[in-house]
């Protein structure tokens, strides 16, 4: 392993575009974030995210799920790829995947997912829209740790939008994508910075 940085090499899981992964990539280059992304595992070959990876010189793989006979086997296959990457903490970016017990049991406590809604509230697919069709007037952006609930475990950090009027799912998707840029690189050096515990769901600073 080339990279230092030990007990903060993180390995980004991405499906699709990689914006929020790009917001990881800046904010370790602008020092704000004090990380090293060891690996960008994506389930998708043609994901444009692990374009992003390879301009920032980033190792990557694609790991698809058809290979697979099963999704435990599909998980230890991406669990030994972390592995061997020397990975502490996984981020999820826009990863489309359910996990198995595999990966939950290999990282436990150490992934942590990216949501675009106010968690509980919303969960799962189509989060934008169902935000409109309920009708509520704020919504935003959730950094959760992951645990064996979709779109479940205790909650990092959060941050919140207007949702207007007027608003379609494009216009509240990119509002809410702003905020998710400004909070997953946040979340993270929360994370890697320790001092914090679980208690029951709540996710409590040592200051707490
Ligand atoms: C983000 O809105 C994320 O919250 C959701 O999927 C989207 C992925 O976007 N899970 P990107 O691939 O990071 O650009």
């Amino acid at each position: 392993m080339e990279l230092g940085d030990s007990g903060r090499r993180l390995g980004v899981l991405i499906s699709g575009r990689g914006s929020n992964l790009q917001s990881i990539i800046d904010a370790i280059a602008s020092g704000r974030l004090d990380a090293a992304i060891a690996i960008v595992i994506s389930n998708r070959a043609d994901a444009a995210g692990l374009q992003r990876a390879r301009d920032a010189g980033i190792p990557t793989l694609c790991l698809s799920h058809k290979d697979y006979a099963t999704r435990e086997e599909c998980d230890r296959a991406v669990v030994a790829a972390l592995r061997a990457h020397g990975v502490d903490l996984v981020c999820l970016a826009g990863f489309m995947r359910i996990f198995s017990s595999e990966m939950l049991e290999a990282y436990p406590q150490r992934i942590l997912n990216v949501h675009p809604s106010l968690l509980p509230a919303f969960p799962g697919l189509h989060p934008h829209r169902q935000a409109i069709e309920y009708g509520v007037k704020c919504s935003g952006a959730t950094v959760h740790l992951v645990d064996g609930a979709l779109d479940g475990g205790p909650i990092v950090v959060q941050a919140t939008v207007p949702v207007k009027d007027d608003d379609t799912e494009e216009t509240l998707a990119a509002r809410i994508l702003a905020e998710e840029h400004r909070i997953y690189p946040e979340a993270i050096r929360l994370v890697l910075d320790g001092g914090w515990s679980v208690r029951g769901r709540r996710f409590v600073q040592r200051s707490v």
